[in-house]
C-alpha cells in the first residue's frame, strides 16, 4: 500500500479512481465537496435533495460520471455534526470509507477527508492508521485466501497547499501502521508456532532488517547466573525454554539515556496449577500482547530513525502445568534478591515482568514503561477501549497520557498508593504475588511491579482489554504501537 501526498491539480482534473469527500448532516458540504458541487453543476447537491444521505457517521455513497470531473467516482463518506467531528471520528469515517473501497475495483484515491481537521499532521498520521487497519488481513492459516485487494495508492489532498510537515506524517503514519502490522501478526499467530523461541527469532530478524538494532538472547542458563528466579518460575512447566529478549535501537549518541520499553511476552497461559477455566482460554495466545506492542515499536522507531536510543526487553515464557511446573505457595527469589511467595500461579505475568525490570536498570534508562495483559480486572474497569496506565512519577504519566490522545489510542491513570500497598502481604516470603482479596486486581498487580522498580521513573501500561478483540471479530489490535510510537516521536523532537 502507497501513502502519498497529492501533487495537486485542480480538483476537477484530479485523475484518480475515486475523490473521497466529507459531507455533514443538515447537508452541510466540506470545502472539498463544494468545490466540486460548483464545479459539476451541483451533482452534490442534487443528490443530497433526495434524502437519501444524511451524512451520519459512517455512511458512504458513490456518485459516478459526475459532471466535468476526471475522477471516475466521487464517495461521499459521511461525518455526523461538523463542529463534532475530530480525530476519533475521523478515524471511523476513514475505515468506513476503505470498507467500501476494498470491496470496489478502485486502485488509487484521493482523499480530502484530512483537509477536514485543523491539525493536518495527524489528521494524516490517523488517516494511515485507520487504513491499514481496515485492509489487515491474517490469512497465513487459511487455504483458502481473502481475495485480493485491488486498492493501492491513497493520496492526501488539501484545499491549501500543503508543507513539509505533511510528508514526515505520512513516512511516521506507514511506519506506525507497519508496527502495529507487525504486532497484530505476531499476536495473532498461534501459540503452537508463536513460542518464546520465535519470538526470539523474530527479535533476531529486526537486528537483521534495521542496522540501528541490535539483538541479544538471554537463555534460560543466562537468566539462572542472574538470579531471575521469578521469571524462570513462569516457564518451569513447559518443554518451551524461556527467553529474556533484549533489543537495542540506538539513534542517538552513547551516551543519551535511553527510555526502557518491558513487554510481557507470555505465549501462552493456562494459568498453570492454578489452571483458568476453559471458556475462551484460546485468546491466552494474546498475552504476548505487550512484548509484540514492543517489536511493533522498535520496529516503527527504526523506520522512523527516530534519534534516540531505545533498549527494550521482552520476558517471553510459556505458562503450563505439569508435574516440573511451580506451585501455589512455591517460593522464589527474584533478580532483587526480593523472595517472592506465589500464592496463585495464574499471576504470571507480574513474574516475568519484574525481572526484566530489574534486569532494564543495567542500561540507565531515563524511564521505564511496561507493557503487559496483565490482570482481566483491568477489562472490568476500563472495558475495551482505554488502556490502565499506573506510575510512581506524574511527568512520565502525562507524557504517556498525551501521547495516547494525541493519535487515538488512549490510557487513564489509576492510583497506586500506600493503601494499595498494603494489599501485599506474605507470610512466608517478602512479597506475595497476587493481593490479600480480589479488590483492585489491577492496581494490586501494578503496586507488586512497583516494588522492583524503587528510585526509577516507571509506568505501567496494563493492555488486557485493549490489545486485542474478542467475538465475531477476534484478533489482535496492535495497540499501543501507535501511543508508545508517538511518546517515542515527541521524545524525538524535544531532543532535537
Ligand atoms: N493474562 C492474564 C490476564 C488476562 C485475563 C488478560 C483475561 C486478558 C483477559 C493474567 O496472567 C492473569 O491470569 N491474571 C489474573 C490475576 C489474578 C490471578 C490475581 C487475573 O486477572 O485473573
Ligand atoms: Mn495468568
Ligand atoms: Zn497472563
Amino acid at each position: 500500500m502507497e501513502y502519498k501526498l497529492s501533487s495537486q491539480l485542480a480538483i476537477n482534473k484530479t485523475d484518480t479512481d475515486c475523490i473521497i469527500v466529507a459531507v455533514y448532516e443538515d447537508n452541510t458540504l466540506s470545502p472539498a465537496a463544494s468545490e466540486i458541487d460548483k464545479q459539476s453543476n451541483q451533482a452534490i447537491s442534487t443528490f443530497l435533495e433526495t434524502g437519501d444521505f444524511t451524512a451520519k457517521l459512517k455512511q458512504v455513497d458513490v456518485l459516478y460520471a459526475v459532471n466535468n470531473m476526471a475522477a471516475s467516482r466521487i464517495m461521499l463518506v459521511g461525518c455526523g455534526k461538523q463542529d463534532k467531528f475530530n480525530l476519533k471520528k475521523l478515524n471511523t469515517a476513514t475505515q468506513a470509507a476503505i470498507s467500501a473501497i476494498k470491496s470496489s475495483n478502485i486502485a488509487t484515491a484521493t482523499t480530502y477527508l484530512a483537509d477536514e481537521l485543523d491539525d493536518k499532521a495527524s489528521a494524516v498520521q490517523q488517516s494511515i492508521i485507520s487504513t491499514a487497519t481496515e485492509l489487515y488481513q491474517f490469512d497465513q492459516h487459511k487455504s483458502q485466501k481473502s481475495d485480493d485487494i485491488v486498492f493501492n495508492t491513497l493520496n492526501f489532498a488539501f484545499s491549501d497547499t500543503a508543507n513539509a510537515d505533511i510528508e514526515t506524517a505520512i513516512q511516521q503514519g506507514k511506519a506506525i501502521a507497519q508496527g502495529m502490522s507487525l504486532a497484530k501478526d505476531l499476536a495473532n499467530t498461534p501459540a503452537n508456532i508463536c513460542t518464546p523461541s520465535y519470538l526470539a527469532d523474530k527479535a533476531q530478524e529486526l537486528a537483521e532488517n534495521y542496522p540501528a538494532i541490535s539483538t541479544e538472547i538471554l537463555e534460560e542458563a543466562d537468566a539462572e547466573a542472574l538470579g531471575m528466579g521469578a521469571f524462570l518460575s513462569v516457564g518451569r512447566g513447559s518443554e518451551q525454554p524461556s527467553k529474556m529478549i533484549v533489543m537495542q535501537y540506538q539513534g542517538a549518541a552513547d551516551d543519551v539515556a535511553p527510555i526502557a520499553l518491558v513487554g510481557k511476552g507470555i505465549t501462552f497461559d493456562t494459568g498453570g496449577i492454578s489452571i483458568k477455566p476453559s471458556a475462551a482460554m484460546d485468546e491466552m495466545k494474546y498475552d504476548m500482547g505487550g512484548a509484540a506492542s514492543v517489536f511493533g515499536t522498535m520496529q516503527a522507531c527504526a523506520e522512523m530513525q527516530l534519534p534516540i536510543n531505545v533498549v527494550a526487553v521482552v520476558a517471553s515464557a510459556e505458562n503450563m502445568p505439569s508435574s516440573k511446573a511451580t506451585k501455589p505457595g512455591d517460593i522464589v527469589t527474584s533478580m532483587s534478591g526480593q523472595t517472592i511467595e506465589i500464592l496463585n500461579t495464574d499471576a504470571e505475568g507480574r513474574l516475568v515482568v519484574c525481572d526484566a525490570l530489574t534486569y532494564v536498570d543495567k542500561f540507565k534508562p531515563d524511564a521505564i514503561i511496561d507493557i503487559a495483559t496483565l490482570t482481566g480486572a483491568c477489562i472490568i474497569a476500563l472495558g475495551h477501549h482505554i488502556s490502565g496506565l499506573m506510575a510512581n512519577d506524574d511527568k512520565l504519566a502525562e507524557e504517556i497520557l498525551a501521547a495516547g490522545k494525541a493519535i487515538n489510542d488512549q490510557a487513564w491513570q489509576l492510583p497506586i498508593t500506600e493503601d494499595y500497598q498494603n494489599q501485599l502481604k506474605s507470610n512466608f516470603a517478602d512479597i506475595p504475588n497476587i493481593g490479600n482479596d480480589r479488590s483492585a486486581g489491577t492496581i494490586t498487580a501494578a503496586c507488586f511491579l512497583s516494588r522492583f522498580v524503587e528510585d526509577k521513573k516507571w509506568a505501567h501500561l496494563d493492555i488486557a482489554g485493549t490489545a486485542w478483540r474478542s467475538g465475531a471479530n477476534k484478533g489482535a489490535t496492535g495497540r499501543p504501537v501507535p501511543l508508545l510510537s508517538q511518546l517515542l516521536i515527541n521524545r524525538a523532537s524535544e531532543l532535537d
